[in-house]
């Protein structure tokens, strides 16, 4: 039978949150059944925003907890860190040919992120163009990320164009897979969820800090009596995501009955949560137990990613005249 490669990596630049597990890691996980999964920690560009090494080197162990607790398959999926395949550093200077400097300041990410104060290193502005590499240099056919990243998934393929029309056809044209329902997960105050934002709900968080973060979602001040509004309701909203169709059509039912106050749903959405990742929570415990064997399952995902990426890399320098 034949899959189609997806591909897809998250930054070890903090803990990881509903945003993240519902747009990105629960769709890879999900679709290790019915595609060849490339799934990686993406180190290089945690670099830009993570000052200390020992906070990288914690943040890269956590991520491989969290995905393989949640069920990555190293032996059926590439699961790796992205550092441990060298040869992305190579694809992109050889792509940072072919896009230029103009194209790359109109990236909202790195405006966004200059505005918040994290600094404009070089590394920052050419985030973009190393993203490029990731995908290109495994011959990615579909990237699922959150809404945010759409830009950079279109800086990607117009990189994969000039380079094709430029040296003949090397590189797989990627498409981004971006799900409507998931594609931007709002925060306990009602913004993206974001952990720059300090309004994330993280999901391996201790009941007490689970439990605070789900009470302070933002309401508005609609009684235990007076009919309440699920389409501007940022609780009906992260609710939502755990539910199927029936279940959401009753969930819109009771917001719009009088009878049921917002601490109520509040309450059995942290069960809900509670609930949901609780048999993870277990086997993440177990794996964080032995950080030796988690760096074994990296190696060898390592191995498997470089032997992909070499053919690609090397009709590259082939078609570039380097080799
Ligand atoms: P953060 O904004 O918390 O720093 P990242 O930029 O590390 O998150 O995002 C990792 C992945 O999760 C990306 O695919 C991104 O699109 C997705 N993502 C992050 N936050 C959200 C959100 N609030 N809603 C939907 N997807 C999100
Ligand atoms: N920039 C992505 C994020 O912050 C992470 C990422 C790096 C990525 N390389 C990638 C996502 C390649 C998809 C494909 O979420």
């Amino acid at each position: 039978m034949f899959f189609m490669r997806v591909l897809s990596g998250i930054q070890p630049s903090g803990r990881l949150h509903l945003g993240n597990y519902f747009s990105m890691m629960s769709r890879m996980i999900a679709s290790q059944a019915s595609s060849d999964l490339f799934c990686f920690i993406a180190s290089y560009h945690a670099m830009t925003t993570v000052e200390k090494g020992a906070d990288l080197a914690d943040g890269i162990l956590q991520a491989a907890v969290d995905f393989l607790a949640m069920g990555m398959d190293p032996e059926k999926s590439t699961f790796w860190v992205q550092s441990d395949v060298p040869e992305v550093t190579e694809l992109t200077w050889i792509l940072s040919t072919s896009i230029t400097v103009s194209q790359l300041e109109l990236a909202h990410s790195y405006k966004d992120k200059v505005a918040q104060g994290i600094i404009a290193s070089a590394g920052l502005f050419t985030y973009p163009v190393l993203m490029a590499a990731d995908i290109l240099l495994f011959g990615a056919e579909k990237v699922p990320v959150g809404k945010d990243q759409k830009q950079h998934l279109e800086i990607t393929r117009d990189i994969c164009q000039r380079f094709n029309n430029r040296y003949g056809e090397v590189f797989v044209m990627p498409a981004p897979d971006i799900l409507e329902e998931t594609a931007l997960v709002p925060g306990v105050d009602g913004r993206k969820m974001s952990k720059s934002y300090g309004n994330a709900i993280y999901f391996f968080a201790e009941e007490k800090e689970l439990k605070k973060s789900v009470m302070s979602i933002v309401t508005d001040s609609m009684g235990v009596n007076d009919p309440k509004d699920p389409e501007t309701s940022v609780l009906y909203q992260v609710y939502s995501l755990f539910l199927d169709e029936a279940g959401r059509a009753s969930l819109q039912d009771r917001f719009r009955t009088p009878g049921t106050g917002y601490g109520d749903i509040k309450k059995e959405l942290l069960a809900r949560i509670l609930e949901h990742f609780g048999p993870y929570r277990k086997r993440r415990a177990e794996l964080l137990a032995k950080p030796d064997d988690v760096r074994d399952i990296l190696r060898m995902g390592a191995a498997k990613a470089r032997k992909a990426g070499a053919p690609f890399l090397e009709k590259a320098r082939k078609a570039t005249g380097l080799g």
